[in-house]
């Protein structure tokens, strides 16, 4: 059976002192820890968080990468500028940068091509909104998105992983039940065997108010390989449980 990833999204979170605080603390508790663990972290922070990281079983994750290779795009961080910084994951397309900045389909696939072409794995995050949900449109929502990265990244889409988010539960205390996140991810899985022979090994992570308490029972789910953490992930206690809960 493959390990879990437990991937920390610190969002717009975070200090020089709380980051250090934090790493410290979370290598401290994972003695023996049999799943892989990330925290996704700011650009600015990249640098520290590799220092701290390295040599211990945390890997280092960053929360977004330019569409472009370089040049004049004021502001935007490239994906060779990630690798530079040891950086070995990167969330492309999480629904605040879908909602917030205007990233669309086609925008985010291109991301991921980018972090594939340096060597960072893109996590690839999908998922409805509630209107969509309510809808009855939510596997619609999530094999649009997929299939436009699946359309732009060919056979390298066996190199990435998939996030569903269901946006609902994203910072809401919502989350959907282990047999809803199932369906999607099953779902996610067959579009993606439809693409790849490689299908059965990759990730597919479950996101949205995963927590201490409910970890356990979506990450027992067949489909669900990991979780990708908001929240909890800040808090040492809460994400070093959701990491005991993925051994
Ligand atoms: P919460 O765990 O805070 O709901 O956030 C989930 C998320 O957006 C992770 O990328």
């Amino acid at each position: 059976m493959k390990k879990k990833l437990i991937a920390g999204n610190w969002k717009m979170n975070g200090s020089l002192a709380a980051n250090e605080a934090l790493v410290t603390a979370l290598i401290a508790g994972m003695v023996n820890t049999n799943c892989r663990v990330a925290v996704c972290v700011p650009a600015p922070y990249l640098q520290q968080v590799q220092r701290l990281v390295t040599g211990t079983a945390i890997e280092l994750g960053a929360q977004d990468v330019s569409q472009h290779e370089s040049g004049a795009y004021t502001g935007e961080v490239s994906a060779a500028m990630l690798r530079d910084f040891g950086t070995r994951y990167c969330l492309v397309g999480h629904s605040e940068r879908r909602q917030y900045h205007g990233e669309t389909d086609s925008t985010v696939a291109v991301k991921a091509q980018r972090a594939l072409a340096s060597g960072i794995t893109p996590i690839v995050c999908v998922g409805e909104t509630l209107e969509e949900r309510e809808a009855g449109r939510t596997e619609e929502v999530v094999k649009r998105q997929l299939a436009a990265v699946i359309h732009t990244n060919g056979h390298c889409i066996s190199e990435l992983i998939v996030a569903y988010e269901p946006v609902w539960a994203i910072g809401t205390g919502k989350t959907a039940t282990p047999e809803e996140a199932q369906q999607v991810h099953a779902v996610l899985r067959g579009q993606l065997r439809a693409a790849t022979e490689q299908a059965d090994r990759m990730f597919i992570l479950y996101g949205g108010s995963m927590n201490a308490a409910n970890a356990a029972t979506l990450l027992s789910q067949s489909d669900i390989d990991g979780g990708l953490v908001g929240g909890a992930s800040l808090k040492v206690p809460d994400f070093l449980s959701i990491v005991a809960a993925a051994q």
